[in-house]
């Protein structure tokens, strides 16, 4: 079977993501990456192309001009992976989908709301797949989380609590991923609430079902100086009613990325906690708790489609990735819908999230969240 062969933007020496893309898209010997626009700066480019080991003829000066010379190909790239910084989201994306490409972005979606809508009127009318790596959907017992809840045995539910705390903005930070997180030229309308927020907000709906309908947003600058936020506190409102809570913060010291995930149903609750990833706890009103591990054969088979190793074998952040890139492969070599595969809607969702957050936050007022 001839790979599927991939392009990315973003991802040169010394950035974060762009390598966990590399590695978790080529993970299961399904894409190849083939071509890339890897720094804004061409030098950076192609000493970022000469380490993934891509000709050197097709490590490129711009994101247009790769695109343009792949789209043309016969053996060029049919999938653009975005991982830059988010102001480069739409661009990057709108350039690829016009070009006949498929997308697979990293979040969020795009700086703005109008900038998501607008994202999704090309996807729309070009038909092209786009996918977003909301990376924690990709978690084994996330998707069983999600599995759970959809089959009614925590019953309705009632009150879904979200926590993602991480410390390393705690004081003055220099470093790339640091700078362009705080401008908001680069990072768009907000900063913690965009950056992981937007994590914890898709998580909460990817495994409750429901949607977020309305809330009031407390968004900080708590170290001196910053012109986005880096601590966010937000009450929401759920679409049956329901109460919840999302907390995300990137000046908890101490925290590394322990996003939490607990949704209480009328019977029970359930409890995932990136820290232990490989562990779903379920909590019930009338029985002691149950422990679930990831690769055991009583998960769904959604759960253990996603697996590649034995129980006990702990599989992390890399294979997570990598099973949404597993969902992308398959919509693109079968044309079939992937059901926990994150796309434009939930793209658009996580923008009024966030524009919803950060203009509530004006007047800690409560806000509906419309799309
Ligand atoms: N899904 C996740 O879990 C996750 C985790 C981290 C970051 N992200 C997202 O990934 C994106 C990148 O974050 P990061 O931490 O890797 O940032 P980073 O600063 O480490 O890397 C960004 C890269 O983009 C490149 N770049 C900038 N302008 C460019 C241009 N015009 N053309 C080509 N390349 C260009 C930079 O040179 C750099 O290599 C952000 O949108 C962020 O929100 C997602």
């Amino acid at each position: 079977m001839a790979k599927l062969r991939m392009a990315m933007v973003g991802g040169g020496p010394g950035s974060f993501i762009g390598p966990v893309h590399r590695l978790a898209a080529e993970l299961d010997g399904e894409i190849a990456m083939v071509a890339g626009a890897f720094s804004a700066n061409p030098a950076r480019s192609t000493e970022a192309g000469l380490g993934y080991g891509v000709a050197p003829d097709r490590a490129y000066a711009s994101f247009r001009e790769m695109i343009a010379a792949e789209a043309g190909r016969g053996d060029g790239a049919r999938l653009v992976v975005v991982a830059t910084p988010n102001h480069l989201h739409l661009p990057v994306a709108v350039a690829a989908l016009e070009a006949g490409l498929a997308v697979v972005s990293d979040k969020p979606a795009t700086a703005t709301l109008n900038e998501a809508r607008e994202l999704a009127t090309v996807v729309a009318r070009t038909g092209g797949l786009y996918a977003l790596t909301y990376t924690y959907t990709g978690y084994p017992l996330l998707r069983e989380a999600r599995e759970i809840v959809a089959s009614g045995r925590l019953g309705a539910v009632r009150k879904a609590v979200v926590e993602y705390p991480q410390g390393w903005l705690s004081g003055a930070v220099d470093n790339k991923q640091a700078a362009w997180r705080l401008d908001p030229s680069q990072a768009g309308l907000g900063g913690c609430v965009a950056d992981i927020g937007v994590h914890a907000f898709n998580a909460l709906e990817f495994v409750s079902g429901r949607r977020v309908t309305a809330l009031c947003a407390d968004l900080s600058r708590v170290q001196t100086g910053r012109r986005l936020d880096d601590d966010c506190n937000v009450l929401l409102r759920l679409d049956n009613g329901a109460p919840a809570v999302l907390h995300a913060s990137q000046i908890s010291a101490g925290e590394r990325n322990g996003l939490r995930l607990r949704i209480y149903g009328e019977r029970g609750g359930l409890d995932w906690c990136h820290d232990q990833p490989n562990v779903l706890t379920l909590n019930w009103l009338d029985r002691p708790s149950e422990t679930l591990h990831a690769g055991a054969p009583y998960l769904s088979a959604s759960a253990r489609a996603v697996t590649r190793l034995p129980s006990g074998h702990p599989e992390g952040f890399i294979e997570a990735f990598a099973n949404i890139y597993r969902d992308v492969a398959a919509v693109m070599r079968t044309g079939q819908a992937q059901p926990a595969l994150q796309g434009i809607d939930a793209g658009v969702r996580g923008m009024a999230f966030i524009e919803a957050a950060v203009e509530s936050s004006r007047d800690r007022a409560w806000r509906d969240l419309t799309v």
